[in-house]
């Protein structure tokens, strides 16, 4: 794609990637951008690169707006290497001399990345740059998602730089939120946030605050993955508000893969309790359906339901991956069961309920519920009502 101006003298001159479908274990079925942002003042300045494989896009989209050797400053915010991947073409294009902002960390970080003696400049919390009628701001949101992390903050238009946060992995034609579908727009933000955000949801209220601290008001918040908000930012700012507190809604997810079906057929048969108590329910097969789409629902659900057969003294392979996943991303203050069928060794229940336990999960039970090779009638009654205890749980916990 061209650059695109976004503010008068501001581009966006960052790529899409059309074709990643999986961004460290997180389904992205459009694809992602890596947004790079070009200002044109009495100083010039680059936020952000991309990939190292479409540098050379970058390069293009740059020299269509001004020859590389007029850049007068890059800003580093982040070292993961989608947006600090171009900086060695970019550095040696535009001269190493150049000053390369970023924070302290960023420093260290992408001095260990690129073993290159770039004039680095590490900024305080709160620095100034003054590049003619633009000021810039540097704000440092370690641990959002890095060490490194930082935004940058335009004063003029009251623009906010924001780096990971608040973007989508979404690759499309069209750049701002008044272009997209609304929903659709916050069901990427979500899945994001499930996925990225959500193990740093102290840093981003840590953020929200200071950010209210300072008086800061955004009348565009352009994120270096997805689409910008300009339409409205206060949407993503109130979204990440909520989603970073523990959520509690009437909905359970129930998880499960199935070996000779009878672990499916439980699951039915609970998700039929729980709804039949007035309780949403998202059954996920975890055949069909992909871990991080799992973790988006599980984000404003009050329950987890996990349910896998015994196989070989253990979980099932997908379940294990599931319950990895997972496991990074400390999900808080849900309630969770288990449950599953077995042949002569229920080891699986036993495994499920002590992970879920060991990831503070408040447990509905102790035990779980395991069903020895097919469940007839007092199986399927059993797993029924074991629908109804979790989806009581849930109601009690909204009380
Ligand atoms: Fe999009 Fe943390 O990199």
């Amino acid at each position: 794609m061209h650059p695109i101006q976004i503010a008068d003298g501001i581009y966006d001159v960052g790529v899409n990637d059309w074709n990643v479908r999986d961004f460290h274990g997180y389904s992205t079925p459009t694809g992602t951008t890596y947004n790079a942002f070009l200002i044109m003042d009495e100083k010039i300045a680059l936020i952000d690169t991309v990939k190292k494989e479409f540098a050379n896009q970058l390069i293009k989209n740059i020299t269509e707006i001004v020859p590389l050797e007029k850049i007068d400053y890059v800003i580093s915010n982040h070292t993961e290497m989608d947006h600090s991947g171009g900086l060695p073409s970019i550095m040696h294009r535009i001269g190493k001399d150049k000053p390369l902002y970023c924070s302290k960390m960023g420093h260290k970080n992408l001095a260990m990345h690129y073993r290159n003696k770039w004039n680095y400049h590490a900024v305080e919390n709160g620095e100034e740059l003054n590049l003619g009628k633009r000021q810039l701001t540097f704000l440092e949101a370690r641990m959002l998602h890095w060490p490194d992390s930082m935004l940058t903050y335009e004063k003029t238009d009251k623009i906010l730089f924001s780096s990971d946060a608040f973007g989508q992995h979404y690759a499309g034609y069209e750049k701002f939120d008044d272009q997209i579908d609304a929903e659709s727009l916050l069901h990427h933000s979500k899945k994001y946030f499930a996925n990225i955000i959500l193990l740093y949801a102290g840093q981003v209220q840590k953020l929200l605050k200071s950010v209210n601290d300072m008086g800061l008001s955004f009348n565009m918040i352009c994120p270096d993955h997805g689409i910008i908000w300009r339409k409205n930012p206060n949407i993503i700012l109130d979204a990440y508000a909520q989603w970073s507190e523990p959520i509690y809604t009437k909905k359970a997810v129930v998880v499960y893969d199935t070996m000779w079906q009878s672990t499916k057929i439980m699951a039915e048969q609970i998700c039929e309790g729980i709804v039949s108590e007035g309780v949403n329910v998202r059954p996920m097969n975890l055949r069909t359906n992909h871990r991080s789409d799992i973790m988006t629902e599980l984000l404003d659900a009050s329950a987890l339901v996990v349910g896998s057969p015994t196989l070989n003294n253990n979980v099932y392979p997908t379940v294990s991956d599931f319950l990895t996943y997972m496991k990074g991303l400390r999900p808080q203050n849900k309630l969770a069961a288990c449950f599953g069928s077995y042949g002569w060794n229920g080891a699986s229940i036993k495994i499920l309920n002590s992970e879920l336990a060991s990831m503070k999960f408040k447990m509905i039970d102790e035990t779980g519920l395991k069903i020895q090779y097919v469940p007839g009638e007092k199986g399927l009654n059993a797993s029924y009502e074991y629908g109804q205890t979790i989806a009581k749980a849930i109601c009690h916990l909204l009380q």
